[in-house]
């Protein structure tokens, strides 16, 4: 096994592992261990380079840190990947990797992440004890923590779910499980699912024009185009990267657009892999813990008059400090 570890700027461990038999070429990035251990999943993907694995880990972690500051875990923020296109024997390749997490001694929990299968992580769990969440289907207690938090943002106003209409973009895995949750009625446009019960489907044109829009497909839903036309009063789902640029969140906040970051939103997959790490069940910490978390963040925007994301944002940084 060939093991590089170099130094970047702003991250702690930066480290590159390649193995000849099995064509494992892998990417660990442990960006931040302030809090507690780094924790974040494998990422299997075709990249064209290793530049653009890099960045991608580098990114990716440093997600990770801002995601589990935000949601008051005891953890940091890393990241694996493996480049797809170079694997020659799968298994080995993830036992070997899971040999490179060994060596980090628990200063990096890894878990399943796009790409990576059930079958891998057992794999992994092979060669290191850290590893978590390995039968775990993150979409539910992410579907679970988007639906804390449309209630806890409707509660705010005292309204409840089950007097709304929501406008749901999405039915994939996340999208499926909320609108079982949810208990108001369900409009939904998902190009490939037409017919699921009790959901009006919807033409695509009509996304923004309801109240309540619950993004769970693609990232940048908030952007110069949309927030032009929106009329929706609250925005709340589980999509990665809800504002296309930082313009677009200032924007979004002198309209009054009402919302809960999506890094809130959607913390429920790596607060149940921290627990579950634990021997610990997510319900709690995803219904009346986040609910405390959300409320908080809510509070501080309204007390400084700040954009809710630039609020969250500040709660992280300052547990980070
Ligand atoms: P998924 O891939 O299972 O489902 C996405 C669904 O969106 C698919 O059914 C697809 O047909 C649909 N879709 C694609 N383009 C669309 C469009 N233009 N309009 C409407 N629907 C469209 O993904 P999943 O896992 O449900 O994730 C949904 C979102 O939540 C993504 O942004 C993801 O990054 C985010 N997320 C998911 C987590 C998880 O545990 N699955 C964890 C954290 C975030």
């Amino acid at each position: 096994m060939l093991h590089k570890e170099f130094i970047v700027d702003g991250y702690e461990r930066t480290i590159h592992i390649e193995h000849e038999e099995s064509g494992l070429d892998a990417f660990i990035v442990i960006h931040n261990t302030k809090l507690g251990p780094a924790i974040g999943g494998i990422r299997c993907h075709n990249y064209s380079n290793p530049e653009a694995q890099l960045d991608d880990t580098l990114r990716l972690s440093e997600g990770m840190t801002l995601k589990t500051a935000a949601a008051g875990l005891n953890h940091g923020g890393g990241k694996a990947t493996i480049n797809a296109l170079k694997i020659k024997d799968r298994s080995l390749a993830y036992q070997i990797l899971g040999q490179a997490v060994e060596e980090l001694k628990g200063s990096y929990i890894c878990a399943g992440d796009v790409g990576t299968t059930v079958e891998d992580l057992f794999k992994v769990k092979d060669a290191t004890e850290y590893v978590a969440g390995i039968s775990l289907e993150s979409s539910l207690p992410t579907a679970l923590g988007t639906h804390t938090s449309i209630k806890a943002l409707l509660k705010r106003d005292g309204l409840k779910t089950k007097d709304q209409t929501f406008t749901v973009q999405g039915l994939g895995k996340v999208g499926k499980h909320l609108v079982k949750m949810l208990d108001g009625k369900i409009e939904a446009y998902d190009p490939f699912v037409a017919d699921l019960d009790g959901v009006t489907h919807i033409e695509e044109s009509k996304i923004l024009q309801g109240k309540f829009y619950v993004p769970c497909a693609l990232g940048g839903v908030l952007n110069g185009f949309s927030l032009a036309s929106i009329k929706s009063e609250y925005v709340c789902g589980s999509a990665n990267n809800m504002f296309d640029n930082r313009n677009d969140i200032i924007t979004a906040h002198n309209m009054g657009i009402k919302y809960v970051p999506d890094f809130i939103t959607n913390c429920g997959g790596v607060v149940a892999v921290a627990l579950d790490f634990k021997n610990k069940n997510y319900k709690s910490a995803l219904t009346t813990g986040l609910t405390k978390r959300i409320n908080k963040i809510l509070d501080m925007a309204e007390a400084d008059s700040i954009p809710v994301q630039h609020a969250a944002e500040q709660l992280a940084n300052d547990r980070l400090e």
